[in-house]
């Protein structure tokens, strides 16, 4: 079960280090969803700069073949956890398999939904449960654990704000993750601990190649750069400019309860 014996309140105002990511040298990042696209490439980002990373995911192999890139062939402290972020015990397990913990980053969830009268509740049940519950838990995990100058990255997109039709249950929860984030910073700050979310707009990963039906890999990569001519910088996004918007987020002891935009003007077309 998780622990409740977290102190309510920490002793001083929160520590300033370096806002820079090499501050992050030696401390621990737990990535819900560190297995693919965005939550991968953080993963590479952070180990570059010396931090010790813990990736969690369900697909096992998936998992292993992210710390192995991750790892990039060189003895290095990554973890690989598998846990499902819906299962509060299965996230404690992550945290007690990793030790001290002092950031967490949550990129763990799925794209879906459909036209109201085509769309029963049914069929976005789990997106919606994936997406709040799994903030949830992982939040509640991290409160538990971390210490002052911790941090709780989360992740939303920009459907919150500019939706397309069809997308109605997916603008939802990703809104719902960006007010949670609003309280999570409140609730948390008496502890020292920053809560942030990042709003994604388009980036080139395994899930935005589904939601486009482009083949994985290179040979997928033509369709990428033609999709990416309707977007106004003239191409989607890579998985790194959406993982190093999280690294600013924990790093930058001065920012929370922030929802960062990062689009590449998305926002404005
Ligand atoms: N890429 C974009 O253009 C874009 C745009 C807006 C928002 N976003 C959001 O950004 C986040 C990251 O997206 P991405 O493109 O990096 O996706 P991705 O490539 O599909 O990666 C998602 C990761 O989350 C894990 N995951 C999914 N459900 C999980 C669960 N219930 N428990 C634990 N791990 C879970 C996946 O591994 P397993 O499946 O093995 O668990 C995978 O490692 C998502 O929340 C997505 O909605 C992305």
């Amino acid at each position: 079960m998780t622990s409740t014996s977290a102190p309510t309140t920490a002793a001083g105002p929160a520590p300033v280090r370096s806002p820079l990511p090499q501050s992050l040298a030696g401390s621990t990042v737990v990535i819900v969803g560190g297995s693919s696209g965005i939550g991968l490439a953080a993963g590479s980002l952070l180990r570059s700069v010396g931090a010790r990373v813990v990736l969690a995911g369900r697909d096992e192999t998936r998992l292993a073949a992210a710390v192995a890139r991750v790892k990039g062939g060189e003895d290095g402290d990554v973890l690989g956890v598998p846990a499902d972020m819906t299962d509060e015990g299965a996230i404690e397990k992550v945290f007690e398999t990793a030790g001290r913990v002092d950031h967490v980053l949550v990129t763990a969830g799925s794209m879906g939904g459909g036209p109201l009268s085509e769309t029963p509740r049914s069929a976005v049940e789990d997106l919606v449960a994936g997406r709040i519950w799994g903030a949830y838990a992982a939040a509640r995990v991290a409160a538990a654990h971390l210490p002052a100058g911790g941090s709780i990255t989360l992740t939303s997109g920009v459907y919150a704000t500019r939706p397309v039709p069809g997308v109605a249950v997916g603008a939802a929860s990703v809104a719902a993750v960006e007010a949670f984030t609003r309280a999570l910073a409140v609730e948390l700050a008496p502890r020292r601990i920053r809560a942030n979310t990042i709003r994604f707009g388009v980036f080139d990963t395994p899930l935005a190649r589904g939601v486009f039906g482009i083949p994985a890999g290179p040979e997928g990569d033509a369709a990428v750069a033609a999709a990416g001519e309707a977007f106004l910088l003239g191409r989607m996004g890579t998985a790194e400019e959406a993982a190093s918007a999280a690294v600013f987020a924990m790093s930058n002891t001065y920012v929370t309860g922030t929802v960062l935009t990062v689009d590449g003007g998305l926002s404005l077309s």
